[in-house]
């Protein structure tokens, strides 16, 4: 049993069209990697199919992760093994107030009961931590607040229920600098607080952010469907700078894609 998330030639459509062509990435237990690549290239797609959104089929290929392929196992499931997505558009629920909401996914991901005074200790102190407002856990989740709050409330969320694995799907994007910062903080002190343990796989269009994260292993392109090059972390300032049409082209000259 390989100690990483590794997904095998997946193949995901969406409302019947295939979006996911065969993507193969391994992303070993105690690294970080970031996923990049144009818009509509399918990042979001592999994100929500890891989570288990009912509205991506799976075609072809698997998802393994300690042993098992997380595909098939429901969203509670996957949360129970330690998985973590921060969506691209966090959700509202109105009248669910955040401290309680994230009292019960804890319990839930868990598989504990904990008093609420008690769960409030653990509380503050990851706010403490990430720098995060206390007046936040008392606000119906997510109602009102700003995209920059929003995208705190979910790392706050990533932080109390400690996964082993995080998915972080566009976590920096429509943040200012010190919301970049506070993403950034948040993963290299999780990540620190793992012993190195933890695995994160950081979707974004940035590499300011990827500045931040100490340390960064390695970066991959997606493109049309696939993961179509992997490489060290200086990839990510190349492409912000250069964008991908120079890589297209190269890799299309090396026959890399069609
Ligand atoms: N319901 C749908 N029906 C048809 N196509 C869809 C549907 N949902 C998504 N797609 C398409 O799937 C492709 C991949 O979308 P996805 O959101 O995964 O891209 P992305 O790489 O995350 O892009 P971005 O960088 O803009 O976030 C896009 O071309 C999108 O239009
Ligand atoms: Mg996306």
């Amino acid at each position: 049993m390989s100690d990483a998330l590794e997904i095998r030639n997946l193949k995901v459509a969406v409302d019947g069209r295939e979006i996911l062509k065969g993507v193969n990435l391994i992303v070993p237990k105690g690294e970080i990697h970031a996923l990049m690549g144009p818009n509509g290239s399918g990042k979001s797609t592999l994100a929500q199919t890891l989570l288990g959104h009912p509205r991506y089929e799976v075609l072809e290929g698997e998802a393994l992760w300690k042993g098992q392929n997380i595909l098939e196992l429901s969203p509670d499931e996957r949360a129970k093994l330690g998985l973590f997505l921060a969506f691209q558009h966090p959700i509202e629920i109105p009248g669910v107030i955040l401290g309680n909401f994230l009292h019960i996914a804890y319990q839930t991901v868990k598989g504990v009961e904990i008093p609420i005074g008690q769960f409030n200790r653990i509380l503050m102190q990851k706010m403490r931590m990430l720098d995060i407002d206390p007046s936040f856990i008392g606000r119906g989740l997510n109602e009102g607040f700003s995209g920059g709050e929003r995208k705190r409330c979910e790392i706050l969320q990533m932080a109390v229920l400690e996964p082993e694995f995080s998915v972080m799907d566009e976590t920096d994007s429509g943040l200012d600098i010190d919301g970049v910062r506070i993403v950034a903080n948040a993963v290299n002190k999780l990540y620190e607080q793992s012993g190195g343990q933890m695995g994160f796989l950081i979707i974004t269009h940035y590499s300011r952010i990827l500045r931040y994260i100490q340390p960064l292993h390695k970066v991959h392109v997606m493109m049309d469907g696939q993961v179509v090059l992997s490489s060290g972390p200086e990839l990510a300032d190349e492409l912000e700078e250069k964008g991908y049409d120079w890589l297209e082209e190269k890799l299309k000259a090396e026959g890399a894609i069609a």
